[in-house]
């Protein structure tokens, strides 16, 4: 079946993003007067701010983003705090390299707030599936490969392996089989109107594209790959008893904290069957609680799109 495209003028709201969780943030961060602080994923500046103000005199916070246009609204945001904050465009895979050329090590906490922001869902940048935008998805416009490529471009049983890994889409066979008969496609509506034809009327709160909308974010953006490479660097630069806090906003997100967690705080990462311990594994990470943190419902009330919003924290050993 094709699909003749259907243009709207798309629901424009707030474009400011509300930072997530910050009183738990600072408090598990436990932020104290002075210390050395990284914020991997800058977004407009909140977090960092707030860890500054604090953090008081003689704190350092370098913050990161692997988009230009969010660094942008960080440096206006964090201006204030003059060179108190060092901000620097690169991806968060480069953590560690990040740290060691501007001298950032031990730090005392690094906070990793994961996705994207509301700035960049109505930015016109093809996230939103309630926009009319070219299907680009990049957080760094330098990257070679963007949504469009891979929804008009990848083969059939390539396209439907990544809507069900990375959406967890029950239904990849059936999108994807839709999406060829009406390629190209280039526009976030035109790819939202077909999944939205694909799936039918459904009775799920989500909207039925969601799914395959995160999935080619995370795929454009190599999020779930970059995220583990980022955290086994973090473990390098925290000094003893530094902490390591994490938001994640879906299941796959989480499950790689959640694992990265589980396994640096572990003595042993041999098979169970194992009789005797070959591994000498040393633990590096003690979970700073078993419980994942969530917004309160006041915050969720005020912000609804931190109803996601999971937050695990852990102690460098
Ligand atoms: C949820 S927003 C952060 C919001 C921020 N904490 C605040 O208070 O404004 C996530 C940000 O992380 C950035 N980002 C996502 N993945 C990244 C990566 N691998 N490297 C660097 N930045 C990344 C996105 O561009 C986005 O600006």
């Amino acid at each position: 079946m094709r699909i003749d495209p259907v243009r709207t003028t798309g629901d424009h709201r707030s474009t400011a993003h509300l930072s997530v969780m910050v009183a738990e943030v600072i408090d598990f961060l436990r932020v104290t007067p002075g210390g050395r602080w990284v914020d991997c994923t800058l977004g407009a500046g909140g977090h960092a701010a707030a860890i500054l103000d604090a953090s008081g005199p003689g704190a350092h916070l370098l913050g990161l983003d692997a988009d230009p246009t969010a660094l942008e609204v960080a440096q206006s945001t964090l201006a204030p705090y003059g060179e108190a904050a060092l901000l620097i465009q690169t991806n968060f895979s480069h953590l560690e390299i990040a740290c060691k050329t501007h001298k950032y090590l031990p730090v005392d906490g690094i906070l990793f707030d994961l996705g994207m922001s509301s700035l960049q869902l109505e930015a016109g940048r093809g996230f939103s599936f309630q926009e009319d935008a070219p299907l680009d998805m990049r957080y760094d416009p330098s990257q070679e490969h963007t949504a469009a490529d891979i929804v008009n471009y990848y083969p059939e049983a390539e396209l439907a392996r990544i809507l069900y890994k990375y959406g967890e889409e029950r239904h990849a066979r059936r999108i994807t089989r839709l999406i060829l008969e009406n390629r190209p496609l280039s526009t976030s509506r035109e790819l939202a109107q077909v999944v939205g034809i694909a799936l039918g009327g459904g009775r799920s709160r989500l909207h039925p594209a969601t799914r395959t909308f995160l999935a080619l974010r995370l795929v454009v953006n190599q999020e779930l790959e970059n995220l583990a490479s980022a955290l086994g660097q973090a473990l390098n630069l925290l000094r003893p008893g530094g902490r390591l806090v994490m938001l994640s906003y879906h299941s796959l997100e989480d499950r790689v904290v959640k694992d990265f967690i589980r396994r640096e705080s572990r003595r042993c990462l041999c098979p169970s069957r194992t009789p005797v311990c070959l591994c000498s594994h040393i633990p590096t990470l003690l979970p700073v609680s078993r419980k994942v943190f969530t917004p309160t419902p006041q915050e969720i009330r005020n912000n609804p799109r931190s109803r996601s919003a999971k937050l695990r924290v852990a102690e460098r050993l």
